[in-house]
């Protein structure tokens, strides 16, 4: 009896424990916006013409900051110069993908990945930025590369501005002087004459927002200035413009017979208003997203800036004392110029904030900071990352989606999703397991349910790297690096095999994914009831 009655209570213990195992928890929150099934999981597929790439940046991965001819960059610079980065690392040899490029290649193919989206260093090709002085070296390296990615079936989808201006276009004044967009143009057309017949998708900037706030108004960023009332402003003005000018090159003279698309990448966090039924909380919700979206996508897809920012800022510049607004204007030639400029909008997103209303201030000292009158902050009860800015909100995503779509109506292509995790190695990254499931499956949502316009998918970062201003310290890679390892030999970590299952699948797929789940289930409840059985027979 002794060993039966074992028996019984181990069948029972094995019942209840597998039994919960069968639920995959995702990441569920308060829900205030009435809405019982925003967290539940959506089984289903993309369309069939959905593309799912991965994506990195020059100064993040490459190295070789000064090989075979490359120029200074401000990266390059800003490092060197020290103190503006955790623990003053930099990039001079980073993954050393400029070496090890064909390794990178071989790790999307196993993943499945059709696109590759990745940046050209500037000064890569024209050491000094301007195009009298092409380095032929730097476009043997792309074309390297793209040659590598077509023999494993992968199309690059590429980025001209990933924040790496060239140190000699700085030392004249960099985004803030207007002659950038001619330099930034010549730029983009060697970029199509050279790479352009194998490339279906341009960005002409990787997130303007970061690099006119943090490059030129807080200067956390390269090139690290520091003036954040007047010069973000002017900066953005001149980078909308080379925008538009590196678009009508491609539209009028490349695209005809390359066929691809260009667009433009920005980058926001879902703004949830702090109480859906209220008025002063909704619009102070897309105010945030004005100031910080619309600022750029307004100009390139409606024509010129949002009224909510030329109204409020040049109300403040009035009472600030100023003969005219912070806000530069744009001529009507230049609003019509402008205007249409983009095949597709591609968003960069991570997170969430809350927004409510704050009061209007018209104070000096004038900053672009209190210019929109909206208080944002993150819940400390959210899910937290490797990251202190990055708390997991899947939901957000969506909502956010939903904004652009309805705000622009062009296709969106997620270009940039991912979740950092802190300087430790580890490959069994459940948070990033989760946090792709999740989020993935809130863009199936945004798709499948609410009719959003989503061509793709880009996951940040297929490897480990530098992350800026943090140096090494966050690591948002599908690949762990070792970068103690002269060989920085990359290990796939559990995301790879949580991404290219939904790769294989094209989304989720009922009996696939919970498969397992519910023959361990079954079992549980197997068990389960044969423990009943024998306590009954045996009653014990
Ligand atoms: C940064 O650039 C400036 C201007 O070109 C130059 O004088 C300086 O030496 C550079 N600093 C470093 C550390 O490379
Ligand atoms: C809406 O919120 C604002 C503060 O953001 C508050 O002053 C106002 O009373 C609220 N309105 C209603 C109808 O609750
Ligand atoms: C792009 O080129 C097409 C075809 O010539 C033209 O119809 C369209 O207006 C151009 N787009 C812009 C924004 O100029």
């Amino acid at each position: 009896m002794g060993v039966l009655k074992s028996l019984t209570i181990v069948a029972m213990v094995l019942g209840c424990l597998c039994t919960t195992m069968g639920d995959d928890p995702e990441y569920v929150y308060p829900d205030d916006w009435n809405d019982p099934n925003r967290d539940s999981f959506l089984y289903g597929t993309f369309p069939d013409d959905f593309i799912f790439s991965s994506a990195t940046s020059a100064y993040q991965i490459e190295g070789g900051w000064n090989t075979d001819g490359k120029g200074e960059s401000i990266w390059d610079n800003f490092t060197h110069e020290g103190g503006h980065v955790y623990r003053n690392s930099n990039g001079d040899i980073s993954c050393d993908s400029y070496n090890k490029y064909k390794e990178d290649v071989a790790l999307m193919a196993a993943m499945g990945l059709k696109y590759y989206r990745f940046s050209i260093a500037w000064s890569r090709i024209l050491p000094q930025g301007t195009i009298n002085n092409i380095n032929e070296a730097g476009i043997n390296f792309y074309q390297s590369l793209i040659d590598e990615m077509a023999a494993n079936g992968i199309k690059p989808m590429i980025t001209l501005y990933h924040w790496d201006l060239p140190q000699a276009l700085q030392d004249i004044g960099g985004w803030d002087n207007p002659d950038i967009v001619q330099h930034f143009k010549n730029y983009a057309e060697l970029c199509f004459q050279r790479f352009g017949d194998r490339v279906p998708l341009w960005i002409t900037f990787n997130e303007p927002w970061i690099v006119t706030l943090f490059g030129y108004g807080t200067g956390q960023f390269a090139p690290g200035i520091s003036e954040i009332a007047y010069t973000p402003y002017r900066v953005t003005h001149n980078i909308i413009k080379s925008h538009a000018a590196a678009y009508h090159a491609y539209n009028d003279t490349y695209k005809p017979f390359q066929n691809g698309q260009l667009g433009i990448t920005l980058n926001s966090d879902w703004s949830e208003p702090w109480d859906r039924t209220n008025q002063t909380s909704l619009d102070a919700s897309d105010r945030a997203l004005q100031f910080n979206l619309g600022w750029f996508a307004h100009p390139i897809f409606k024509g010129d800036y949002p009224e909510i920012m030329k109204t409020k800022i040049a109300k403040k510049s009035t009472a600030q004392g100023l003969s005219e607004s912070r806000l530069p204007a744009f001529t009507p030639e230049e609003i019509a110029y402008i205007k249409g400029t983009g095949d597709f909008f591609g968003l960069n997103t991570y997170t969430t904030n809350q927004a409510v209303a704050n009061v209007e201030d018209l104070s000096n000292p004038p900053s672009y900071w209190k210019d929109s009158d909206v208080i944002s902050w993150q819940e400390g009860s959210w899910p937290g990352s490797g990251s202190g800015w990055l708390k997991i909100v899947p939901w957000g995503i969506r909502r956010l989606i939903n904004w652009i779509d309805n705000e622009y109506n062009v296709p969106i292509y997620v270009t940039e999703n991912g979740v950092s995790t802190g300087d430790k190695y580890e490959l069994d990254d459940i948070i990033r397991q989760k946090y792709y499931r999740a989020y993935i499956n809130e863009v199936l949502k945004a798709i499948v349910l609410d009719g959003s316009n989503v061509k793709g998918y880009t996951a940040w970062s297929l490897l480990d790297n530098f992350e800026w201003g943090a140096g090494y310290s966050e690591r948002f890679g599908l690949h762990f690096v070792d970068f103690n390892d002269p060989d920085r030999k990359r290990l796939a970590k559990g995301s790879v095999d949580v991404l290219s299952e939904i790769i294989k699948n094209n989304g989720f797929i009922k009996s696939d994914d919970k498969g397992n789940a519910h023959v361990v289930t079954s079992y549980g409840l197997a068990f389960t009831c044969f423990g009943v059985l024998l306590s009954q027979i045996l009653n014990i």
